[in-house]
């Protein structure tokens, strides 16, 4: 189910975050006093420029990286205040994850990348779990490419695969950091598309760090980080910024 900004309960909420790393000299504060609500059914996205804490925001909020200060309510539960065993089985039965180097198994084929958590992870016999991985192949157009491994797959492909392995088990929150960064922007496009497909259809709520700023319009919310602080400058105020840039280059490549 599909909710507006600022309707329902969020399905996660931070306040006062913050993470520093190194001491002294080398002190630096990544997450400078950080609050985020965030809702189930949306897309958000995370943006801001390199070293402005994206990714230390991403792993304290999924409870990878525990922060110096603050809190995450995440389904209503205190994330940092679980034991590690407990916030673990918390990632296993609510999270799905997708990175930008992909994480797969070698010796593992696409099929096999799928059903491995179906049946391992949510304990479904053999043939629910080979159905439900065909289903999910085929909403990632890779129906024809099942059986091949890593090695024999594109960066769009295999980025694909990471994608149903994050949501083939139905998560309430997937968290991705920068997972198009490798790809082009036809293929990043899908990514984002399958992204927003998961929270619009199945009220999934997803976090995207991204630099491409063709992906706003794609988004629920766009959200800013620099130098630790987090602003959300509204999606118009976003796409307004990026006509201003693409006005810019079409000026310039007219000239
Ligand atoms: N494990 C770490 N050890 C030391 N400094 C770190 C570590 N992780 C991140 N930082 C620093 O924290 C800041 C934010 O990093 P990061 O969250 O990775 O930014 P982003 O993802 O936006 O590029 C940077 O200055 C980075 O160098
Ligand atoms: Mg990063």
């Amino acid at each position: 189910m599909y909710h507006e900004r600022g309707h329902g309960e969020p399905s996660l909420r931070a306040t006062g975050l913050v993470r520093s790393f190194g001491a002294g000299e080398t002190l630096t504060t990544a997450l400078n006093s950080v609050s985020i609500d965030m809702y189930p059914g949306q897309l958000a996205l995370l943006m801001g420029p390199s070293g402005s804490g994206k990714s230390t925001l991403l792993a304290v909020l999924s409870g990878l990286l525990r922060p110096d200060a603050g809190n995450v309510y995440a389904l209503g539960r205190d994330l940092w205040g679980m034991s590690e065993r407990q916030r673990e089985q918390f990632r296993l039965d609510y999270c799905g994850f997708i990175f930008q180097g992909y994480n797969l198994f070698p010796a593992l084929t696409a099929r096999q990348h799928l059903e491995m958590i179906l049946r391992w992870g949510k304990n479904l016999p053999a043939r629910e779990a080979h159905e439900r991985a065909t289903d999910m192949l085929g909403l990632l157009g890779l129906a024809k490419k099942a059986d091949l491994r890593p090695a024999q797959m594109s960066g769009g492909e295999k980025q694909r695969v990471a994608i149903g392995r994050a949501l083939i088990k139905e998560p309430a929150f997937c968290f991705a950091d920068e997972p198009t960064a490798a790809l082009d922007w036809k293929h990043g496009e899908q990514v984002i598309e399958l992204l927003r497909m998961a929270a619009h259809d199945e009220g999934a709520t997803i976090l995207v760090v991204a630099h491409d700023s063709r992906i706003i319009p794609h988004a629920d919310r766009v959200f800013h980080l620099e130098d630790g602080c987090l602003l959300e400058p509204g999606i118009d105020e976003a796409e307004r910024a990026l006509r201003v840039i693409q006005g810019s280059k079409s000026l310039a490549s007219g000239f």
